[in-house]
């Protein structure tokens, strides 16, 4: 049984490797290596497998999860720079790849090892990436 939890966040990024020449940059990602930054309106889906408890007759308590993902993604990247403001992303590019990949190690350190954990990020209505742990 797969139960999920969405939740959204406001987060300014820059696509760029410091390593790269502007030329490069420019040429890999385009407009979203503005200097200035620009924004998206990440959506998150968290889910979450397990077997039903037959006690609660939960997955997991969905109260649990909402504040899980709120302690641990919402208030460290709602509303911030993530080139500017995050340490998870002082050395890694914020893509929605890596973004995903930051998202589901933090909440994976906080769900039971008992569940499976699998995540879709929207970065715009169109661009997707899901992460499963691979
Ligand atoms: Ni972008």
């Amino acid at each position: 049984m797969k139960v999920c939890r969405r939740a959204h966040f406001n987060s300014a990024h820059r696509l760029y490797r410091p390593d790269w020449s502007d030329d490069k940059n420019n040429e890999v990602f385009g407009k979203c290596n503005n200097p200035n930054f620009h924004g998206h309106n990440y959506q998150l889906e968290v889910w979450v497998e397990g077997e039903i408890d037959p006690e609660t007759g939960f997955v997991i308590d969905l109260k649990i999860l909402k504040d899980i993902i709120k302690n641990e993604i919402l208030e460290r990247f709602d509303h911030r720079n993530l080139n500017v403001d995050c340490l998870e992303f002082k050395n890694l590019n914020p893509t929605a790849e890596n973004i995903a990949v930051v998202c589901y190690d933090l909440l994976r350190a906080k769900l039971d090892e008992k569940y499976d954990i699998s995540l879709k990020l929207w970065e715009t209505e169109n661009n997707i990436v899901e992460y499963a742990g691979r």
